[in-house]
């Protein structure tokens, strides 16, 4: 049996930790590459989690053990400028994230830290996010700081894009610091607003994983978004948000930029619709956005990968016209989510087909939508 974090952190420190912390990974249902955009998105939180087990230290040290990596350890100063260790990458997330709040003047104390996390790696199912949240929930309150956790997730993608150099939006540290069970959250990417939309009763959420890794996609991630930023230049608006189809045309785009711009103006427009569809429970209706999004991911966008084209157009064959799929995160690989009446669920997993590249059968996940992150002992 696998021990739970506290018990880690009492072998590790030779203490009992003084709380835990929980953050959730998230899945986002529709509206990818329009964060950054300043656009809309459509997440939730899920049950899968980072958790950091945590107790206060007197002499302004951070020490991290990792739960999952076979109890390798880290340590750093609090005061000392971000410097990322090659060795262990997992820990350069937990760095930018201590980097980030003593940036943003807050008086963090030292702390011993255990963490671990069940989010898979690599599914763009914002593993990093939920480790970053999940630290900065902890830090804030061994140090007794009230600290929103608005405001916690900027400070975990400001970490990002600072010293990690993924020049990511807010979405995935929105989705796992504010998650609301039971329901999606409609971002709005420029005001930071967050309006939970109920999910449908009776409706299931299925993640599966293509096991095609992300990895090293951040090039090609960041390239995207220079691609959107130079299309809003060229438009004459400050983010894509602002420009609409016609806008575009009139732009006289180079063929390339016209298409990255015409996903983000036209996936804004399906986020709004897929809101208001989800709030009336027409699965239909969603089905078809999905299928739309996808189509505009794999076409203008360039994100998807053939295997996950092929998994979304099974699962959608299997689905029927009530629900959908498509690929959720950043793209190049990972999860696809896909939704369907829960009644359906099992059959449609158990006719799926779809194998891995190494011929296994797919990581199956059925999600409900989760709380964002909270202490779970203290
Ligand atoms: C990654 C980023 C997010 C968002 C998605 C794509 O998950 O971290 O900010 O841009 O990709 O929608």
């Amino acid at each position: 049996m696998s021990l739970s974090i506290a018990e880690h952190f009492a072998q590790g420190f030779g203490a009992p930790a003084a709380l835990v912390a929980r953050a959730p990974g998230r899945v986002n249902l529709i509206g990818e590459h329009t964060d950054y955009n300043h656009g809309f998105v459509l997440p939730c939180a899920i049950s899968v989690e980072s958790r950091v087990a945590a107790a206060p230290r007197g002499d302004g040290m951070i020490r991290v053990m990792a739960g999952d990596f076979g109890g390798a350890t880290a340590e750093w100063a609090l005061d000392a400028p971000f410097a990322p260790d090659p060795a262990q990458p997992w820990a350069d997330y937990i760095r930018a994230m201590t980097a980030a709040m003593m940036a943003r003047g807050h008086a963090l104390t030292g702390a011993d830290l255990a963490v671990n996390g069940t989010v898979p790696q690599g599914a763009g199912l914002s593993s990093s996010a939920s480790l970053m949240v999940g630290i900065g929930t902890a830090l804030a309150r061994l140090a007794g700081l009230a600290i929103a956790p608005a405001d916690i997730a900027r400070m975990a993608q400001a970490g990002e894009c600072d010293h990690v150099g993924v020049r990511c939006g807010i979405m995935d540290q929105l989705a796992s610091a504010c998650g609301v069970r039971d329901h999606a959250l409609m971002i709005d990417c420029r005001s930071l607003e967050v309006r939970p939309v109920a999910l449908p009763e009776g409706a299931a959420i299925l993640i599966v994983h293509s096991g095609v890794a992300r990895g090293l996609v951040e090039g090609a991630y960041n390239a995207r978004r220079a691609q959107c930023e130079a299309a809003a230049a060229a438009v004459g608006v400050s983010a894509l948000r602002d420009a609409d189809l016609a806008m575009l045309e009139g732009a006289r785009l180079d063929p390339l930029t016209l298409a990255r711009a015409r996903h983000v103006v036209t996936e804004n427009a399906r986020v709004l619709a897929a809101a208001e569809a989800l709030a009336v429970g027409d699965l239909v209706a969603i089905g078809d956005l999905m299928a739309a999004s996808h189509q505009s991911m794999r076409d203008d966008f360039e994100i998807t990968v053939p295997r996950i084209d092929a998994l979304v157009a099974e699962l959608r064959a299997l689905i029927g016209p009530a629900g959908g799929a498509r690929m959720t995160g950043g793209g190049f690989g990972g999860a696809v989510v896909a939704l369907c009446p829960a009644d359906q669920a099992d059959a449609v997993l158990g006719q799926l087909t779809y194998r891995k590249p190494d011929g296994t059968a797919p990581l199956v996940l059925r999600e409900t939508a989760c709380d964002g992150a909270g202490l779970i002992m203290m």
